[in-house]
């Protein structure tokens, strides 16, 4: 199984959902693929935001290592899975879709939680480090779901 994650700059969201999805999957001894991407390209290269990054080994996850890059169109074929965390990611990762079959693999993560409801990882980046342990939770929620279901 291959998991994508993408949010808007992969310098916050994306990289904690990637971080944490590795994470739990590795204590459930579970062999997944996973990366993340950003659908902007303001901050390719970079590494994680140092609040994102402090969050997460807050809970013992290191993420120091990620890079962002942009989505590219090679991964709708790549990945099985492309989780977006708000509806914009959302509308602009389908348009990069070509086949139905592209879109089909296309969900808002926290419709794991809630279905149907498209509710938003709101964006942290302009807030305060309570942003990032509120997404941390919502992510972490998410992907122990999206675990489950690979079980099921
Ligand atoms: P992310 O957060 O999409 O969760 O990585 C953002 C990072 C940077 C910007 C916006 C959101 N930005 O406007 O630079």
């Amino acid at each position: 199984m291959k998991i994508l994650m993408v949010c808007l700059g992969n310098i916050c969201r994306s990289p904690m959902a990637e971080g944490i999805l590795r994470h739990q999957a590795q204590l459930r001894g579970l062999q997944i693929e996973t990366d993340s991407a950003g659908t902007g390209n303001y901050h390719i290269g970079e590494a994680p935001d140092r609040r994102a990054q402090a969050a997460m080994l807050r809970k013992g996850i290191q993420i120091h290592d990620l890079r962002a890059r942009q989505l590219h169109p090679s991964d709708f074929d790549r990945f099985d899975a492309i989780y977006t965390m708000d509806r914009s990611n959302y509308n602009n990762t389908l348009a990069l879709a070509r086949t139905e079959a592209h879109r089909k693999k296309v969900k808002p993560i926290l419709d794991e939680l809630f279905p149907g409801e498209h509710r938003e990882v709101p964006d942290p980046y302009f807030g305060g480090d309570s942003g990032f342990d509120a997404v941390y939770q919502m992510l972490h929620d998410a992907c122990e779901r999206i675990l489950d279901q690979l079980h099921a």
